[in-house]
């Protein structure tokens, strides 16, 4: 049943033009997945939610858009360079390769049975170089995190804009790991974004802010569509936290094929402003009048993209009926779908009722852009078609819309997507509907 989930998922995600393998007229490319039209407008969705949720909204965080690439001293600094890599394995007969984590039979590959060699660390960063010498003077590395560029831009916040703890910085932006195994659709891939904040706050108050950020992660869990009840929280255990943290909890969904990390909460302490500044050698500190300098600790609680438009489409994803007759629809937010409304003239080829449907479409268009025109094939079809892809809304002007019945005139059905249920308002009160529930809370 689960298989069967993730299959239907990903054709739809396809079939629809939410996600496309990468490069796919060139055989693809492991871990690259291409957003299509209603791919990028759910993701973009549900980056602004984030950003207003967790920057807009709050007098404490700040928002960032830092460069890709980095000066690598950062990456020395942060551990990065020598400290984040995965084991691998190779068959010595298929030559496929793995992660050794991964592997039940550390000593047998699961594709061909081969002996496996010995496992070795691998760097996951992906390198390049600038400039236009390639004799590795220019190496430099794709971020394998959004973090880094936020703690070197610390003290360049604190001296334009003179916050005060605690406060944090949040940024969203991509992120490249060279996964030995990229896997599971979207779930683990070698390009992918993350929404990420790191809140700087006093030593000693650390654990009141980690609480908060928590209630904060399962706040935006509900509001962006995610089923509550497939996430549960996993305290990581000393030995598996990465190298920087004291504390982290992960956040797990159950994905079709299994529970997996779906975000992550960190306590950093002060490892990494110490480990900039002792590199950098530019002191990484904070201080109130009178008070003796120090370097602040940070909390960083960390969502993936990718992840979360995932976990969105397996919570929303429902199926009613039976045999042809299956209705396929995806139970969005309406303020997360990709399109909010769909406009039609119940005939096509009715030029008065195609007059007026254009009429609303452009009203609408006006103070929702995210809405389309649908005409095509019956009505029953368009609805069956824009249920599949989320659309809260369907409005159709008919020719009780023009006055057959006077005192319907300029009213329009608006048809709910989870119930199928119409009701008959006026035109500006179906505008005012789908603006009210478009709109970000
Ligand atoms: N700054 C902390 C950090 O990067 P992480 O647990 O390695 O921590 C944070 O990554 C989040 O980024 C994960 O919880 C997940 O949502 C997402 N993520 C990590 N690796 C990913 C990958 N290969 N593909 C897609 N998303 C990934």
């Amino acid at each position: 049943m689960a298989q069967d989930l993730m299959e239907k998922i990903v054709s739809l995600a396809k079939r629809r033009g939410f996600i496309y393998p990468g490069s796919e007229i060139y055989g693809g490319l492991a871990g690259t997945w291409d957003y299509g039209p209603y791919g990028v407008e759910l993701k973009n969705n549900i980056k602004n939610l984030w950003w207003r949720m967790f920057v807009q909204s709050r007098d404490d965080v700040y928002g960032m858009d830092a460069a890709i690439i980095m000066n690598p001293k950062a990456w020395e600094a942060s551990g990065h360079a020598s400290g984040f890599s995965d084991p691998l394995v190779e068959c010595g007969k298929c030559k496929h390769r793995f992660r050794a984590d991964h592997l039940e039979d550390v000593t047998k590959c699961p594709d061909c049975g081969g002996k496996l060699g010995e496992a070795r660390q691998f760097n996951m960063m992906f390198r390049t170089s600038v400039g236009a010498l390639d004799d590795g003077s220019g190496t430099v590395y794709l971020r394998p995190e959004t973090a880094g560029g936020m703690f070197v831009n610390f003290k360049n916040v604190l001296d334009s804009l003179h916050p005060s703890l605690p406060f944090g910085l949040g940024q969203i932006g991509k992120a490249f790991r060279n996964e030995i195994a990229p896997r599971d659709f979207i779930f683990r891939s070698r390009e992918f974004e993350q929404m990420e904040v790191e809140y700087f706050v006093r030593p000693d108050t650390w654990a009141e802010h980690f609480e908060a950020w928590r209630k904060a992660m399962w706040e935006f869990i509900a509001a962006v569509g995610i089923a509550k009840d497939k996430v549960s929280e996993l305290e990581v255990a000393d030995g598996d936290r990465a190298h920087y943290s004291k504390r982290t909890i992960d956040f797990e969904f159950e994905y079709p094929f299994g529970k997996k990390e779906l975000y992550g909460l960190a306590y950093r302490t002060d490892f990494d402003l110490r480990a900039h500044s002792d590199t950098s050698t530019k002191p990484l500190t904070y201080a109130e009048e009178g008070e003796e300098a120090f370097v602040p600790h940070v909390i960083e609680p960390s969502f993936g993209v990718d992840r979360t438009v995932l976990a969105v489409l397996a919570s929303a994803y429902a199926e009613e009926g039976e045999g042809d007759n299956i209705r396929v629809f995806l139970k969005l937010p309406p303020y997360i779908a990709p399109v909010k409304a769909a406009v039609s003239p119940l005939l096509k080829n009715k030029p008065e009722l195609v007059a007026k449907a254009r009429e609303v479409y452009a009203a609408l268009k006006k103070e929702v852009p995210q809405i389309v025109w649908d005409d095509n094939g019956n009505i029953g079809k368009r609805y069956r078609r824009q249920d599949e892809i989320g659309t809260p809304f369907c409005i159709v002007i008919d020719f009780d819309t023009l006055g057959e019945k006077p005192e319907l005139t300029d009213t329009v059905t608006l048809r709910h997507r989870d119930t199928g249920e119409q009701e008959r308002l006026t035109i500006q009160d179906a505008i005012t509907r789908v603006c009210e529930a478009a709109m970000l809370r």
